[in-house]
């Protein structure tokens, strides 16, 4: 890879190689954690390992992980620090998982540029002093299981993994059943090989004007599923006055967290719904919702995830229903280390950085290493959705980039271990 041009050309043709996986008539992809689609995505994973002579390892909670030693001999190591001394290793990659009908960078695209980026560091001739390892986190949309970053948060045991074992997905089918056990949960030892990580992944709004940028934080947000339950009956003979109708404290609900998400400059979504039976001329006897908010922080947060349950519970009271909310995935506010963001965005000729409401298992890894994201334009501003897209050469420059700080991550003390201060 000589040049920009070659670069661009590399990218789309492994891109290509990735297209077809998963993708449904409407050009989304059913990329489910676990899923055919995403077994062979993991495949490629490791054919593409293989092929760059990186060993590769899981963790028992369905993250894999690639990495390219600098020492002769250490193969198999997923870290530097194998005999307890060397210097730990860095971490980058992303997840092969989609939301139902999402797009294809969100998630892959930091997998096959991390590839790429070493492909290019090595055909630089450069030796890295730590070793670089690429991971692929499971489940990071919860699509399948309904906790986001389920991978992550198993590996820094972030959630029981018991509690995970017992998660179902739409067809009733456990966790623990999936993977054939229970996921192993925490592995400090692993998390304690690394010095850093570094995620690129596609900008997920319309935020970023340059091609690449660097992360400052993720708003806190999570997901609360609502139950209301109401009573069943004929649509052609119930009285109006007689029916207790949940459709309609749903339907209420959907508006109070638009109207309260507004006036606090939240986010609030309902994407999804159940309806029982779901029969056009029969009342429903339950409808179930999800709420997915977000906010700046996690005060506004929580006072918006309240002022949509009281008034959905007040609403209920004037249907006859009964309603309830579960917290599913709860994930707090995000820093990223504010003097690493500074540092790559220098490195990279002073490109933004900006917060994100998207959610990553950067934000999860950041609460154990020093962590940073790099961002790569995306011209739409969709995502989760077909349209989701980012132009050949912007994911040039995303790897490049990434190459640039893998570089610098791999050749210079990242943290003080006496002190634990990343630098
Ligand atoms: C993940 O992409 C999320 O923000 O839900
Ligand atoms: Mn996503
Ligand atoms: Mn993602």
């Amino acid at each position: 890879m000589s040049s920009d041009l070659d670069l661009v050309h590399t990218f789309r043709e492994v891109w290509a190689e990735l297209s077809g996986i998963g993708r449904a008539p409407d050009g989304g992809y059913l990329r489910f954690a676990w899923s055919p689609a995403e077994v062979a995505l993991r495949d490629w994973f490791h054919a593409q390992a293989a092929s760059r002579d990186m060993p590769v390892t899981h963790d028992g909670n369905g993250n894999l992980f690639a990495t390219w030693s600098p020492a002769a001999g250490a193969s198999g190591a997923v870290s530097g620090r194998g005999d307890g001394n060397g210097p730990g290793g860095v971490l980058t990659g992303s997840h092969f998982d989609s939301v139902p009908h999402g797009g294809a960078f969100d998630g892959p695209l930091g997998i096959v540029s991390a590839f790429l980026a070493v492909d290019l560091l090595r055909a630089r001739g450069f030796r890295p002093a730590r070793p670089i390892t690429v991971a692929a986190f499971a489940e990071e949309e919860g699509s399948r299981f309904g906790v986001a970053c389920l991978g992550s948060r198993l590996l820094t045991g972030a959630i029981d993994p018991a509690r995970a074992a017992e998660l179902t997905d739409r067809d009733g089918l456990a966790l623990g059943d999936v993977l054939g056990a229970a996921p192993a949960g925490a592995r400090p030892d692993l998390v304690a090989g690394f010095d850093a990580y570094v995620e690129l992944h596609v900008e997920q709004g319309r935020a970023l004007a340059a091609p690449v940028g660097v992360a400052s934080a993720i708003w806190p947000h999570g997901r609360w599923r609502f139950d209301v339950e109401g009573e069943g009956n004929h649509a052609g003979t119930t009285l109006m006055s007689d029916r207790r109708d949940p459709m309609l404290t749903y339907a209420f609900t959907v508006l109070a967290a638009n109207k309260e998400a507004r006036l606090r400059d939240a986010h609030a979504t309902v994407g999804r719904v159940e309806v029982t039976p779901n029969a056009t001329n029969a009342i429903p006897s339950a409808v179930r919702g999800w709420l997915d908010a977000r906010a700046a922080d996690e005060a506004t947060l929580a006072a918006l995830v309240e002022a949509v349950a009281k008034k959905a519970t007040e609403r209920a009271g004037r249907d006859g229903t009964g309603i309830r909310f579960t917290a599913e995935s709860t994930t707090g506010e995000v820093r990223f280390d504010e003097g690493l963001a500074a540092r790559l965005a220098g490195l990279l000729g002073g490109v933004p950085i900006l917060p994100t409401g998207a959610g990553h298992d950067a934000g999860v890894l950041s609460a154990h290493l020093p962590t940073a994201m790099l961002f790569v334009r995306n011209p739409t501003g969709v995502s989760h959705a077909p349209a989701e897209t980012a132009a050949d050469a912007d994911c040039a420059a995303g790897v490049e980039a990434l190459a640039r700080v893998l570089e610098e991550l791999s050749s210079t003390p990242l943290v003080d271990h006496d002190e634990g201060v990343a630098k």
